[in-house]
């Protein structure tokens, strides 16, 4: 999910690729790689690591010639990082050598099928399958076009591919679904780009591509074509942004943008797991078996992603009846608890580095105890030594503060919930099918929320003064109530506390002054009531009262001061919508206290000391 490019014009084509591939950098990649063709041979370079290395592998380039390729960062989803997993990718005679960003979820069955046409594989990667089965179309059409189109009826999942014909000198194709592809416009050369800043010092005249849509370079030559092969016309846009806002799409900060993205990061852990109608655990170490003889279960993490065990911990526990206990990483590692030998332990980090949590997980293993990272880095030390790993699909997260990693970690343990609970017959299959359907119906909802954003931009700047806030909720509301004042302690400096509503009289309600924002989860039906009092409680002391619930919910809509409804949803995954708007408002405080919202002080976005 990291960067791609395509060039094709008069100029070398390698140091634009690599040149372009720099202003990638930022997004976070484990691999480089390059491709060029020229006088009908796709020479290919590429390596595991930094661009800085490929780049002196082959001599800035000089080793490479030819005005007509492609380059790639790898983010790995599938398969280590590695020289052998790098892209480009290619046929087995060099026929089709092709970049892909995102994911192909059907990459087993389309790999099967072209083994059995005589195909060998060499990667562990995805993308192979989607270069061989390009290959095996074109081998059969001769056109370029004919075999795309009929190769992406065949692909699920999202992607943007970029590609070389071995035959067809000076040419670079492209197609997209879900995933960004931009094509620049020079005079008599043209670019492709998943991220228009890579261009920008190029070109400021670009097309935008729709879902579905395949691309043609030709050096100035810039062709579209719908999924079925008819050629469509396009608009030029010129891009008025400043490269550093490119990078960040547009948006002010890193931050926003992957709020922004975190519908595309549930959709794709979910679907990571969803095949045909089912989840599919087996790859996880998970098969029936080995569900049905799980005891206990242990969540172990840090921070954020402590916050979204805690969720799952309701969750679990509710949807499947299996004893679940949320350990903060730094406690559980020296702590001498016994421990079930027939547990599982659910260990979560987007980093996969978190020192604390790495300890933890190795003192699990110590006691004999199998277990599961939930990680977003691909060969992060955490992933490379838990038993298993369900990776999260939220793509490299820039911004310290995480959004659309917690996101994609809750979606992680929904599926875990679900499959477990059908296993193990605590629900009946019409039942998980409902759930399944709630769960792919969040990216949606997801992103209307966000088009509601601007009343919390204006609610925020309220806050700009303030000293201190709480967030109160019980069972999930509780859980998202802990990330919602994370988030509003790292990046706006502000001092707030997340409590359990319940004990709220047993202290806390002492610090209630005027004005203070006092913010209440309500989306647990059985509990609205009793939060609604906690909160009335706190009105009455002077709070300024924020109500998170779910339409339809008629708690407080006359006692609070603002409230902030979001879709319903079934209550087992309200954490993932009502989270949205709490993130939103510590960005909003943020912003509005002028700080430096993607690095705030103090704080690193991977732990690696205890
Ligand atoms: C989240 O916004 C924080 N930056 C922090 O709490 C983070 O979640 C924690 O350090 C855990 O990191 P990990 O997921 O990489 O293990
Ligand atoms: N899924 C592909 C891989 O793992 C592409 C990853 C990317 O988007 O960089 O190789």
């Amino acid at each position: 999910m990291c960067g791609i490019l395509g060039y094709s014009g008069d100029r070398q084509a390698s140091g634009i690729l690599l040149a372009g591939l720099e202003r990638l950098e930022y997004r976070g990649y484990d691999s480089a790689g390059i491709a060029v063709l020229s006088g009908g041979k796709i020479k290919v370079a590429k390596n595991k690591g930094r661009l800085k290395v490929l780049e002196d592998r082959i001599n800035s380039g000089e080793e490479v010639s030819g005005t007509c390729g492609i380059g790639h960062t790898r983010w790995a989803t599938h398969g280590e990082p590695s020289d052998v997993n790098a892209h480009p990718l290619w046929s087995d005679d060099m026929t089709v050598v092709l970049v892909h960003n995102g994911i192909v979820e059907n990459y087993r069955e389309l790999r099967e099928k072209l083994s059995q046409k005589g195909y060998t594989f060499y990667s562990q990667t995805d993308t192979e399958a989607a270069v061989k089965l390009i290959d095996y179309y074109y081998k059969q059409e001769h056109n370029p076009l004919k075999a795309i189109t009929r190769a992406i009826k065949d692909i699920e999942g999202s992607y943007c591919f970029v590609m070389l014909f071995k035959d067809c000198p000076d040419e670079v194709w492209g197609a997209r679904k879900d995933l960004p592809l931009i094509a620049g416009q020079g005079k008599d050369e043209s670019f492709l780009a998943s991220d228009v800043s890579a261009i920008l010092h190029d070109t400021r005249d670009v097309y935008y591509l729709d879902n579905m849509e395949i691309v043609r370079l030709k050096k100035g030559d810039v062709r579209f074509f719908d999924g079925e092969g008819y050629a469509t016309h396009k608009e030029i846009s010129t891009v008025t942004w400043d490269s550093n806002a490119a990078e960040k799409g547009g948006f002010e900060h890193f931050m926003m943008k992957e709020i922004h993205e975190q519908a595309r990061a549930v959709k794709d852990t979910f679907g990571a797991v969803y095949h045909s109608g089912k989840i599919d655990l087996t790859e996880k170490g998970l098969d029936d078996e080995a569900i049905k003889n799980i005891s206990q279960i242990y969540i172990v993490a840090c921070g954020s992603a402590y916050h979204a065990g805690a969720v799952a911990q309701y969750v679990i526990e509710d949807l499947t009846k299996i004893p679940v206990r949320i350990e903060m990483a730094s406690e559980f590692r020296y702590r001498n608890m016994p421990m079930d030998k027939n547990a599982l332990a659910v260990i979560i980090s987007q980093s996969g580095e978190t020192a604390d949590t790495l300890a933890a997980m190795r003192r699990a293993k110590e006691n004999g105890i199998k277990t599961l990272g939930i990680v977003n880095v691909v060969g992060s030390t955490i992933a490379r030594e838990a038993d298993s790993v369900f990776y999260t699909m939220a793509g490299p997260e820039i911004a310290v503060a995480t959004t659309k990693a917690y996101s994609a970690q809750l979606v992680a343990c929904y599926a875990l919930a679900v499959k477990f609970a059908q296993v193990r017959g605590t629900l009946d299959d019409g039942e998980c099918a409902r759930l399944i359907e709630e769960i792919q119906s969040l990216p949606g909802k997801i992103d209307e929320i966000l088009d509601e954003r601007g009343s919390l931009e204006e609610l925020a700047k309220r806050f700009v003064n303030a000293k201190n806030a709480f967030y109160l909720g019980r069972n999930i509301d509780y859980a998202v109530a802990m990330e919602g004042s994370l988030k509003m302690k790292e990046i706006s400096y502000l001092h707030s506390e997340a409590i359990a509503a319940g004990e709220m009289k047993h202290g806390p309600i002492s610090l209630i002054e005027r004005g203070m924002l006092v913010t209440g989860i309500i989306t647990q039906k059985n509990l609205y009531l009793k939060t609604a009092s906690n909160m009335l409680e706190a009105k009455s002391r002077g709070g300024f009262i924020l109500v998170v619930s779910m339409r339809g919910c008629e708690a407080l809509k006359d006692e609070a001061d603002f409230v902030f409804h979001v879709p319903e949803t079934d209550c087992h995954f309200s954490a993932s919508l009502s989270v949205i708007p709490l993130q939103l408002l510590g960005y909003y405080v943020a912003v509005a206290r002028k700080l430096d919202v993607d690095k705030p002080r103090n704080l690193a976005k991977s732990v690696t000391v205890e």
